[in-house]
């Protein structure tokens, strides 16, 4: 069945910056009526005024994607103007150095409880809904750090091999649902998440253009989609490297400069 954006409910998690600001742009542009999510209500109105004068809808939802409440609300509005959710694009995240030989509890926490518990309140409460209709997408923007622990980057890359599996069994359960599930892995892209890096990095990509490469994705309705793909094969190489080899070609880069 052909994807049409058009009238389709769409709630993005993280629409204030970077991939969710161009994803719900891109969006708009095709018609979809979007329910934007993230903590900074200021720049959701902003944007949803921009996708307004562009002819589209959007709803600016301020929230905390670690409240589950508060999560479950926004997934209400959504219905309350709406009727329904038919893709939640779970995109809300963080990113933090965390070097293991200066580890902290709490800077790891508030890694895992925005990437991954966040996921899981923006699922919850999207989910009842969509299985009560048999019908639905779940979208989580994942990592290509999720293929291996990458050097000071434990928590980072644990959240996100954290969303990609649980994705997974998500998928596995919802199969016969009528709900699709579809994991993102992405390189590097140019946002507020990547600008604090010295180090230039490789085939880093535009928001606008990965929310393309993204939207392609849902379309199909990838189970998982990673990309670009030089950096995709090269990080599938990464993966299957014996852990000798790989302990020692991380532990003497500077991937997180
Ligand atoms: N950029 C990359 O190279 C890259 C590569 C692979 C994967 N990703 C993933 O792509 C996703 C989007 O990242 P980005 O690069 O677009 O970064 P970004 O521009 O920093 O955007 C992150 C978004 O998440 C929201 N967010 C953060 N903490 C939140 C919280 N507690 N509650 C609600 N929203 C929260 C932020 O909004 P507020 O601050 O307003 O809450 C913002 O909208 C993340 O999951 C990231 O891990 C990025």
């Amino acid at each position: 069945m052909k994807y049409d954006w058009k009238g389709r409910v769409v709630l993005i998690t993280g629409a204030s910056s970077g991939i969710g600001r161009a994803l719900a742009s891109e969006l708009g542009k095709r018609g979809a009526r979007l329910g934007l999510t993230a903590r900074r209500g200021e720049e959701l109105l902003r944007l949803g005024d921009e996708i307004g004068r562009a002819g589209g809808e959007a709803l600016a939802l301020p929230a905390d994607v670690r409240d589950p409440r508060a999560m479950e609300e926004v997934a209400e509005r959504v219905r309350a103007r709406w009727g329904r959710v038919d893709v939640l694009v779970a995109n809300a995240g963080m990113s933090s150095t965390t070097a293991g030989t200066r580890l902290n509890a709490g800077e790891v926490g508030d890694v895992i409880s925005v990437n991954v518990l966040g996921v899981v309140n923006s699922v919850a409460a999207v989910l009842p809904g969509m299985l009560e209709r048999g019908a639905g997408h779940l979208v989580a923007i994942s990592s290509l750090a999720s293929y291996r622990g990458m050097p000071k980057s434990g928590a980072y890359s644990a959240s996100k091999a954290a969303v990609s599996t649980l994705f997974e069994s998500l998928r596995v359960d919802l199969r016969k649902s009528g709900i699709d599930v579809t994991t993102i892995h992405p390189g590097f892209i140019r946002t507020p998440l990547t600008a604090g890096r010295r180090k230039k990095l490789p085939f880093l990509l535009e928001p606008d253009d990965a929310a393309c490469r993204i939207i392609r994705a849902i379309e199909r309705r990838a189970r998982t989609y990673a990309f670009p793909w030089q950096l995709a094969s090269f990080v599938r190489v990464i993966r299957h490297l014996p852990g000798a080899v790989y302990d020692r070609l991380a532990s003497n880069s500077n991937f997180r400069e």
